[in-house]
């Protein structure tokens, strides 16, 4: 049966692990200059319904670094959908390519892609979640901390797609994860449960918690993403009244004495979530974690598509 990868909880831990340690040797294994393609002639056809840097070069040069091959179809182009209906594109796009990568606004379109692909789909970030930015983001704190169990990550802002992945993924390997969101502005209570669940079998923990001051306190690693989402741009006004108090600034970080290092999955509003200060400072693994798009979606294309 064909595999997608949709959302990190339909991934199991011992097989998110193995992604995790399937980027760090492709990582290595190119730095070191080995560049066996292992992936041949393989195609991806990359759907977008919004605009992307990160998601979109990643994949398409992760497929060139394998030996493949990656078609970029943009917003207006295949107006997934609409021109025609996504089991039509799902069934079609099935017949070129052997993946599809669909970044969307509603979850239930790459559900629905996925439904009706005959090849692999892989979510490249919904209003649901984002896996591929869970995977960089584990990677990252897994390269640096040399561990993700016991590794207290607090997330500041939004409570939205990106934390919904980071929540999932980080309390399935055993993280402590703690979510610092205004009232209102919090991640879905399902994702939550699940991601409790999940916490109980690893050893991790997941803390909901309103103070961004109480909830730096223990932190290793923190975390924070754009108020505003893609698809919300209409509530751009409001949200920069209700979120500066979760800006990360030098400020909160002298709150948090064993913070280590800062994650943004990025693009960054600076002067908004986070300050120039630690965007740019010592403790910031931006740049890191944007550079493991490419490590970990290559592990996530050699998983679902090595034969
Ligand atoms: N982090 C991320 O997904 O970036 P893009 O929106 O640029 O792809
Ligand atoms: N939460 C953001 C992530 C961008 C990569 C959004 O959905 O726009």
């Amino acid at each position: 049966m064909k595999r997608d990868f949709i959302a990190l909880e339909h991934t199991r831990p011992a097989e998110l692990r193995s992604l995790l340690d399937l980027a760090i040797s492709l990582k290595a294994d190119w730095k070191a200059g080995h560049r066996d393609p292992l992936l041949p002639g393989r195609t991806l056809a990359m759907v977008f319904q919004k605009p992307s840097l990160r998601t979109r070069t990643s994949f398409d040069i992760g497929m060139y670094q394998l030996g493949g091959h990656a078609v970029y179809l943009s917003p207006d182009e295949i107006q997934l959908g609409h021109r025609e209906s996504i089991a039509d594109a799902a069934r079609v796009l099935s017949r070129y390519s052997d993946a599809i990568m669909a970044r969307v606004f509603a979850h239930s379109d790459v559900v629905d892609l996925a439904r009706y692909a005959s090849v692999p789909v892989i979510n490249g970030l919904s209003d649901y979640d984002h896996p591929c930015q869970g995977v960089a983001d584990l990677l990252t704190i897994l390269e640096k901390l040399g561990q993700l169990k016991g590794v207290h990550l607090t997330y500041l802002g939004d409570g939205n797609n990106v934390l919904h992945s980071l929540l999932i993924g980080g309390a399935m390997l055993g993280m402590h994860v703690t979510a610092a969101t205004p009232d209102g502005y919090g991640p879905l209570p399902g994702v939550v449960q699940i991601a409790s669940a999940l916490a109980d079998d690893s050893g991790g923990s997941v803390r909901l918690i309103a103070d961004p001051v109480k909830a730096v306190a223990d932190a290793d690693v923190l975390y924070t993403d754009t108020w505003t989402s893609m698809g919300q741009e209409d509530e751009a006004a409001v949200r920069r009244q209700v979120f500066p108090p979760y800006q990360i600034n030098e400020e909160l970080i002298s709150q948090a004495p064993s913070v280590q290092g800062v994650l943004h999955c990025l693009p960054a509003h600076r002067g908004e979530e986070i300050t120039d200060a630690v965007a740019d400072g010592e403790r910031s693994w931006l740049f890191d974690q944007a550079e493991n798009r490419l490590h970990g979606q290559k592990a996530i294309l050699v998983h679902l598509l090595k034969e």
